[in-house]
């Protein structure tokens, strides 16, 4: 009896250290990674740049397999399926995310940043990374670092030369507040709807008008269906890499830490091609021949103001970023 005891004893000590060895241990993992982004774009190429080096940095024991339009279901979805860990990560707006944890929307404060290498400089501070922290509480999710796509334009069917020309337009907006309370803000009457659908819509007239980086208006063509595009670089478009916060939880330090570096690199890789290119696109848009209003603050009156002291309201970071914004400009 007493040996039965004994070895009994010998056993569930070996288990509980074979169990502590395993928590620390890399177990291999098939991570599935999505986003609304189409294949080719910049930031599903850097979901897929990032889950190749994180395979070979593991030596072959995890992949990411990457989901790319909406396969998983719209930004909204993803972010449920993050919260249960039915999926591992994701490549998402903060706009989506601003949805649950309103302290983001002030990244959309009008004209925050001069240009697009000044976005790129507010998000790589520490008061931007600082805000990360809050999110597994708060949403459920790891948020690892920021992306981002080019700053928003305005592109109509018909033309605008004030903000007048837009009073009563259906004007096609990411679905998230802060930029409703814009389009509401200057009398528009704005339209949410998921970037896949906005093709169809403006083409056909379901919509007046679209908010839209420079890159998707030049390379999906939608200037093909307007007759002015205002150049006002109003907002900045943030991006951020999203890990499930179970899953997390169950991961080693080793794998988090690997997961970290590499995915934050990959991000910062799409901050700088959107510091470089923007411009480019910017210049490819003008080139179309279509009428191409450049204007700044002013054109909008007392919008950007108005739309301050609403965000001010609801989100206890608006002036940190404020004061971030003025600390990194040129
Ligand atoms: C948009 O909703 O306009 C959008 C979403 C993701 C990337 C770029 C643009």
């Amino acid at each position: 009896m007493i040996k039965i005891h004994k070895t009994m004893k010998y056993l569930s000590m070996v288990l509980v250290v074979l169990l502590a060895g395993l928590s620390n241990t890399a177990w291999s993992k098939d991570f599935r990674l999505g986003l609304l982004t189409p294949p080719t774009h910049i930031w599903t190429k850097a979901a897929e740049a990032f889950g190749a080096e994180l395979n070979e940095k593991s030596g072959g024991t995890h992949t990411v397999q990457v989901f790319p339009a909406r396969q998983l279901g719209n930004e909204a979805q993803m972010l449920q399926q993050l919260q249960s860990g039915a999926l591992d990560m994701a490549f998402m707006t903060v706009a989506e995310v601003s949805n649950r944890a309103p302290d983001f929307g002030a990244f959309y404060a009008p004209f925050l940043a001069q240009d697009i290498g000044h976005a790129a400089r507010i998000l790589r501070s520490d008061v931007a990374k600082d805000m990360l922290k809050q999110l597994p509480q708060q949403v459920g999710v790891v948020g690892v670092d920021y992306g981002m796509a080019g700053l928003r334009q305005i592109l109509s069917r018909g033309e605008v030369n004030s903000p007048d020309d837009l009073a009563g337009k259906k004007l096609r907006i990411t679905p998230f507040d802060p930029i409703l309370d814009f389009y509401n803000i200057l009398g528009a009457a704005p339209t949410p709807m998921p970037l896949p659908a906005v093709y169809d819509a403006l083409s056909n007239g379901q919509v007046d008008a679209i908010d839209m980086d420079s890159e998707l208006i030049w390379k999906l063509k939608y200037y093909e269906h307007a007759q002015t595009i205002v150049h006002s670089n109003h907002m900045m478009f943030p991006m951020v890499g999203l890990v499930s916060a179970k899953v997390w939880a169950g991961l080693s330090e080793g794998d988090r830490a690997m997961i970290s570096e590499i995915m934050r690199k990959h991000l910062g890789g799409v901050l700088d091609t959107y510091v470089e290119m923007d411009p480019v696109w910017i210049e490819q848009v003008r080139d179309t021949g279509k009428s191409f209003k450049q204007v700044g603050p002013e054109f909008f009156g007392d919008a950007p103001q108005k739309w301050d002291e609403i965000w001010s309201k609801r989100s206890s970071m608006l002036s940190q970023i404020r004061e971030v914004s003025v600390s990194t400009a040129n």
